[in-house]
């Protein structure tokens, strides 16, 4: 019974070591932003690093705190960026910073609320809040920001969108803040927005006829069909990463591989397969 008790509690521990728990402090506020809680000076190192942010960047952090995100982003990596921070004295403090830093020309510090601000600027998102928080805002990054866009989420993930890539390391820093060295940084591109239903232009071996597409996309992946000689061919393993599409079409007992990128209503790129190698197809989205 004893030995089942410890197996029970290591399990336990494991279970709950496995995935950061929200900041503590948070817990005390629900309907307010919370406090300040930073994210330790390596964990904005390393969320600038996965993004890989550079000079021609514009780096929004939503919920800015101290500023450290986006005056790393300007002083380490050379881009312009913009916090967003509903404590007011946190703005002043981070202008007062990106002043005394010699940034101020190339960044600023709004005191605002995140749900209420015009992000379509951002080349990269940064964010670390309540895991409730970043899931209410996964409508408005899929609105607003730009295919191609870099969001960054500092231990929680976005449901449902699965990332591009993820990493995780052990922190001591990170104890005082979730109470576990458990630290996750998760890197998501913004997809394109793909219209359901298009007619194609593909190399003759294929289709002499205009084909049309019907595509399905859950955030990033994507499935459907393409009609071809009266028949309809599936598309697997679709794929939007920023404006660039990639599938599998079965069709005629055969695979073919596309690439694309997709331009608001058109789509232009090439496919390989069996007799075809790097042959041209473009589509028009049906309205
Ligand atoms: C955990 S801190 C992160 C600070 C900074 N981004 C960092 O990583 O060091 C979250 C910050 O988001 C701010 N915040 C939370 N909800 C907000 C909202 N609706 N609008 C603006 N700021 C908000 C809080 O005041 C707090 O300073």
């Amino acid at each position: 019974m004893r030995h089942l008790k410890i197996l029970l509690r290591v399990f336990l521990v494991a279970a709950v070591a496995a995935v950061p728990v929200a900041p503590r402090a948070f817990a005390k506020e629900t309907i307010d932003a919370g406090p300040y809680v930073p994210s330790p000076q390596s964990v904005v190192s390393d969320m600038l690093k996965l993004a890989e942010v550079g000079p021609k960047d514009f780096v929004i952090d939503l919920g800015s705190g101290d500023g450290r995100i986006v005056l790393t982003a300007a002083k380490v990596f050379g881009a312009r960026g913009m916090g967003v921070e509903i404590k007011e004295e946190l703005v002043a403090l981070s202008n007062e910073a990106a002043r005394q830093q010699g940034v101020a020309d190339r960044v600023k510090f709004v005191n605002a609320d995140l749900f209420k601000t015009d992000i379509s600027q951002a080349t990269v998102l940064t964010m670390y809040l309540l895991p409730n928080t970043v899931n209410m805002l996964k409508d408005k990054l899929l609105r607003e920001l730009r295919p191609g866009t870099r969001v960054i989420s500092h231990d929680y993930p976005l449901e449902g969108w699965i990332p591009e890539k993820y990493v995780q390391m052990d922190l001591e820093d990170k104890v005082a803040i979730s109470g576990v060295t458990t630290t996750l940084i998760y890197l998501y591109v913004v997809p394109a927005k793909l219209a359901p239903a298009w007619t194609a232009t593909l190399p003759s071996a294929l289709s002499r006829e205009p084909v049309r597409f019907t595509f399905n996309q859950q955030i990033t992946r994507v499935a459907g069909t393409a009609r071809i000689g009266g028949r309809d061919a599936a598309i697997e393993e679709g794929r939007l990463r920023g404006e660039r599409l990639s599938f599998r079409l079965f069709a005629a007992g055969r695979n073919y591989e596309f690439t694309g990128t997709v331009k608001g209503g058109t789509i232009e790129g090439t496919v390989e397969g069996p007799g075809l190698k790097a042959a041209a197809w473009s589509a028009v989205a049906l309205r």
